[in-house]
């Protein structure tokens, strides 16, 4: 039988709706495919499927505004894979939320859950809004149209949103109901992230502070840098940052520098994590902390430190301040906060980085412990939740870095190569329909 031409020769490259000068951060994902690629033996065959998004949905979300006028809002729900199971992605709203963007956050979402190995494909959605501008009542009318018009994509067996940038509980706990009317019957299933009086799930909050805090520990362990005494640098201090770095006290870290929104502080002798946290609580950000030293926040990279957690924004660590890190070892809490060159310049310099796929995965694990719960309307205590979030972590950490000592790589591109292989293995397995 006559071999058959490569797939490829028949795609188009680029799907005709991005524009390939302008590819943004979907150009950063298919790069680190390509980078991955000489590592999956014959899976590679099926890898143009990591390529282009199975499902893409470009919404119009209309709301009639507090003031009587009309306004309409572009609106994104993208599946990138779904050969693993249901899609499984964070809802973000923001003002510069664009397809590139939905398209890269959704396959990196393949990419985590994979990683993970909890059963689900990568999916991600979002608003192009500032919802700071919006009233609550304009916020709640944006989310139940945004989550009607996506709704005939989404169900707890079809995809499952979540909470992402701007978005939390409340805004959850609409879309919950919203799906749940109409479709006739409550569905807690269709999203994670609830409150816990809705189907939510105790621990899902601290939960991806606590997986960046596992995988820390576990890098520490293979290094031979003990927590005890090691000089912790936190960028935002959030959620992710503020949990982390509260559990990196707790195991006897210092945390000598943080930095957020409102300024970046400082103090040699480790600050008071507890105290700083009531203070960020009640002020709104860590400026004005007593017991600290003010710092200019381009000095913050410079600061002397061991381990330097990024847990606020994308792009921070950049070829302009990767040389000046002296962290040993960079946890990425936040999604995609290393540009790829600044990746290259702290690997030269042999800093060693978890990379976001791995690091920020606990709250993607907690959402998959939550959506479990609630298809059995059974819950569990928070320490048993603690517990299988840590083994699960542990497992998917050290198959990681045994892959990465093997081949010789990254534990990002490891981290690839782990997940890629479950997803093209699965669809591999499925064939192709018809
Ligand atoms: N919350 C989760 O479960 C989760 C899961 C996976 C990934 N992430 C990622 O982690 C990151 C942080 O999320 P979060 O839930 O902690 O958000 P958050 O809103 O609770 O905290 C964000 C922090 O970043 C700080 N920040 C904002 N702009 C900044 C700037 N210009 N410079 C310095 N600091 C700045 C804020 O002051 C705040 O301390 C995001 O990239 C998010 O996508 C979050």
């Amino acid at each position: 039988m006559p071999s058959k031409p490569p797939i490829a020769s028949h795609s188009h490259a680029l799907p005709s709706y991005l524009d390939p000068q302008h590819l943004g951060p979907w150009g950063i994902y298919l790069q680190q495919v390509d980078r991955v690629t000489p590592y999956l033996g014959s899976l590679a065959r099926w890898v143009e499927t990591l390529k282009r998004p199975k499902r893409a949905l470009i919404v119009d979300v209309p709301i009639e505004m507090d003031d009587g006028t009309i306004a309409h809002f572009e609106g994104y729900r993208v599946q990138h894979n779904t050969s693993r199971g249901p899609g499984k992605g964070g809802v973000r709203f923001h003002q510069d939320v664009t397809l590139s963007e939905v398209m890269a956050l959704s396959a990196w979402m393949s990419i985590k859950n994979a990683a993970v190995n909890v059963p689900y494909g990568g999916a991600k959605g979002g608003i192009r809004v500032d919802p700071k501008k919006l009233s609550r009542s304009e916020l709640e009318r944006l989310t139940r149209r945004y989550t009607s018009e996506i709704g005939i994509i989404i169900g707890p067996t079809k995809d499952i949103p979540a909470p992402d940038v701007n978005t939390n509980g409340q805004v959850m706990a609409w879309m919950m109901d919203t799906y749940s009317m109409n479709v006739g019957e409550t569905s807690t299933g269709v999203v994670t992230g609830k409150p816990v009086d809705l189907g939510g799930s105790l621990g899902r909050i601290e939960a991806t502070g606590r997986g960046v805090f596992t995988v820390g520990v576990e890098a520490a362990k293979h290094t031979g840098m003990p927590i005890e005494g090691a000089r912790v640098a936190v960028q935002g201090f959030g959620n992710v940052g503020g949990t982390a770095g509260r559990l990196f006290a707790e195991a006897g870290a210092k945390v000598v520098a943080v930095q957020d929104h409102t300024g970046s502080i400082h103090n040699d002798a480790g600050l008071d994590v507890p105290a700083l946290l009531a203070h960020v609580q009640e002020t709104g950000g860590v400026a004005g902390f007593a017991g600290a030293d003010q710092m200019q926040d381009a000095e913050f990279w410079s600061v002397p430190c061991d381990i330097l957690i990024p847990a606020a924004l994308e792009g921070q660590i950049t070829a302009e301040n990767a040389g000046r890190i002296q962290a040993k070892l960079v946890i990425e809490g936040a999604n995609g906060p290393t540009t790829p060159e600044a990746d290259d310049i702290l690997h030269d310099n042999g800093v060693l980085v978890l990379p976001d796929v791995i690091s920020n995965a606990g709250g993607v694990t907690v959402s998959y412990f939550e959506w479990v719960q609630d298809f059995t309307s059974f819950f569990w205590t928070e320490d048993e939740i603690n517990d299988r979030l840590v083994r699960i972590m542990q497992n998917a950490f050290a198959g990681i870095w045994q892959v990465a000592q093997d081949n010789g790589v990254s534990l990002r591109t490891a981290t690839f190569i782990v997940a890629c292989k479950r997803i093209l293995h699965a669809r591999e397995m499925r064939g192709l329909y018809p």
